[in-house]
Parts: structure tokens; C-alpha cells; sequence
């Protein structure tokens, strides 16, 4: 195990370490993308919005580039060091990303993951958090204390999807 993971937050298994995004992950988390969206959202969402969002898993460059930019990102890893699940946070207090493999869903790697980010938020003085959850992640967001702000529709590649505008008011 790599010297900088840490044990998952309490209510995890256990199985599974958080360490910050490196960017020989970008593989791994690119099929991790993939197979959440496919072998997860697939449950709320018809075949044509999920082909819509992710038509086949994305280039290591592109979801490399992105996670790269700057923005905090907690990657979950089992023990063989490889990337199960993932979160990010740009500056302004935006969830831009959460995606768990189907073979770790289920564990509290997301909540684990989730309970990083938002220590981090804290110490940073971050007043406010808000993402835009899938179908699939609203409620792992209403029970992380997120409120639904609105419900939005919008079009991928000519197909319309929906989704919440969510926000946590930190104290
Ligand atoms: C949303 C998502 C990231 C959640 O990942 P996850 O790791 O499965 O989340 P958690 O395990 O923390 O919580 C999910 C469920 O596991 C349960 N759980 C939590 N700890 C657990 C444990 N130790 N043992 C068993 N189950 C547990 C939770 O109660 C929850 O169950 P519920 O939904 O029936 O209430 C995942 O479902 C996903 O990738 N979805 C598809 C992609 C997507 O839509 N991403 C969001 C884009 S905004």
C-alpha cells in the first residue's frame, strides 16, 4: 500500500484507502467513469441517455487533462493500489465528479470519499458545496446533508437528460 493512502472514513469496509489523484490514474479512472455510468446510473436512466453520456470510456488524456487543472481530486484505491472510485472539488465549492466502480458500490466508498472532501472544504473556509447529481446520486447526496436547489434537463449529443442542482450550506 502506498505510503500516503489513509483508511477510509468509519462506515467503510475498509477494504479500500483514500489517496490524492495521480496522474498515472487517469486510465483506470476513465474506466471507472464508464463502468458507473454503464453498470450503475444504467438503473435510472433508458440505454439512449446513457450512450448519450458516455458513449464508450474516454480518452486517459481527456479525464487526465481535466483532473489535472488545478482541482482537488481523492481517488479510493484497493489493495492493489488500483482506483475504484473517485471525487473532485474545484475552488469555488463544485462537485464536479463522483464515480464508483460496481464492484466496490455499495461499501461507503463514495460516503468515505465524500467525508474527505468535505473536511477539506471546511479547513478551507468553503461556505457553500453544490453539484449537479445524476438520478443515481441524489439521494448519496440528500444523505450527505445536500438539498435539491432544482431539477435540470439538458441535451448530450441531441438527447435530452436530467439531472439535480444540489447545495450543502457548510457551517
Ligand atoms: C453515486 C455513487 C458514486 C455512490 O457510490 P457508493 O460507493 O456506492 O456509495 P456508498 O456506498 O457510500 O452509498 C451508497 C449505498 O451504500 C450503502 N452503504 C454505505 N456504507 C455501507 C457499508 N459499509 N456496507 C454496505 N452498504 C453500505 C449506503 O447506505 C447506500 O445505500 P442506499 O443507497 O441504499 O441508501 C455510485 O452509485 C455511482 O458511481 N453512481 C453512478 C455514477 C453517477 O451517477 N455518479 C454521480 C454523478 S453526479
Amino acid at each position: 500500500m502506498k505510503g500516503d493512502a489513509e483508511e477510509g472514513a468509519p462506515g467503510s469496509k475498509g477494504h479500500y484507502k483514500i489517496r490524492q489523484f495521480k496522474a498515472d490514474d487517469a486510465e483506470d479512472l476513465a474506466e471507472v467513469f464508464h463502468s458507473a455510468v454503464h453498470g450503475i446510473a444504467s438503473r435510472y436512466y433508458s440505454p439512449e441517455q446513457i450512450n448519450a453520456w458516455c458513449p464508450g470510456a474516454p480518452p486517459a488524456e481527456t479525464i487526465g487533462q481535466k483532473l489535472s487543472d488545478g482541482r482537488a481530486v481523492w481517488v479510493a484505491i484497493g489493495e492493489d493500489d488500483t482506483p475504484v472510485a473517485f471525487i473532485d472539488l474545484e475552488s469555488d465549492g463544485h462537485i464536479d465528479m463522483l464515480f464508483c466502480h460496481p464492484r466496490a458500490a455499495g461499501q461507503g466508498v463514495a460516503a468515505a470519499l465524500y467525508v474527505r472532501l468535505e473536511t477539506v472544504a471546511l479547513r478551507q473556509g468553503l461556505k457553500l458545496l453544490y453539484v449537479e447529481a445524476s438520478e443515481a446520486a441524489r439521494g448519496f447526496f440528500e444523505r450527505q446533508g445536500f438539498a435539491v436547489d432544482r431539477r435540470r434537463v439538458f441535451e448530450r449529443r441531441g438527447v435530452k437528460i436530467h439531472n439535480y442542482r444540489m447545495v450543502k450550506i457548510l457551517d
